[in-house]
């Protein structure tokens, strides 16, 4: 079996399993459905994290097994992300209703599409377009997606409900929230120290 089809599997079978026990843990209700949404997602976030920063954490910290993984991570995580769409179309089945709306449902619809653009140019599709347009379009759409999860990260630690005034609710989003930041730091740094690398001809 192919390497990336490993990774997606095993990705996407964690994610299903995560919501499967979510599920049967908090009943398939709306607020069963939506922790499932949440911890699943969290999973995904890892994994694109990963896909996202790889790189970065390879070069700083000379962790030789992440170095060129990329693909791998980002095809993972894009396959984990199924499950969401699979819960988000049966919490709406649910609701009886499309549980986002408006410019929120655009904006997240759009990062849907750019996680599956990425996942489909990457079986080949890089090679038509060329490195440049595939340099660019990478970076655009990693950026929105990482924009997305931080939108959900971000918000609910600055300006949380009072009902989530708690400990138990920093501890769910803090730590995301942190990694949303430290993902573009890091490749700013490591980009930064490959320039002064560069020995000068
Ligand atoms: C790449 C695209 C997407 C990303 C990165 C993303 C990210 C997330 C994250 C991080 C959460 C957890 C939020 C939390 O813990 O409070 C979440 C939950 C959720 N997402 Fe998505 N999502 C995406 C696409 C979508 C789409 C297209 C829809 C709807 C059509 C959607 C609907 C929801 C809903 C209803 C929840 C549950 C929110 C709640 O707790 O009430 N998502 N999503």
């Amino acid at each position: 079996m192919q390497k990336s089809a490993i990774w997606m599997g095993s990705a996407f079978g964690i994610a299903l399993a995560i919501s499967v026990a979510v599920l049967a843990l908090q009943g398939a209700g709306n607020s069963g459905t939506r922790l499932a949404l949440e911890i699943a997602a969290r999973w995904s976030f890892l994994l694109f994290f990963l896909a996202y920063a790889r790189g970065a954490i390879a070069n700083l910290f000379s962790i030789e097994q992440l170095a060129g993984r990329g693909r791998e991570f980002g095809l993972a995580f894009a396959a984990a992300h199924l499950v969401h769409v699979g819960l988000v179309i049966w919490l709406g089945i649910t609701l009886g209703r499309v549980p986002l709306s408006g410019g929120l449902l655009l904006f997240f619809l759009v990062a849907l599409f750019a996680t599956y653009l990425l996942a489909g140019f990457s079986f080949g599709g890089v090679k038509t377009i060329g490195p440049t347009a595939w340099r660019w379009i990478r970076f655009l759409g990693m950026n929105y997606i990482l924009i997305a999860f931080a939108r959900d990260f971000v918000l609910p630690v600055l300006h949380p409900k009072p009902s989530q005034i708690n400990l138990g609710h920093y501890l769910f989003y803090a730590p995301f929230m942190v990694l949303c930041f430290a993902a573009p730091l890091l490749t700013m740094l490591a980009s930064r120290r490959s320039r002064e690398q560069v020995p000068i001809a």
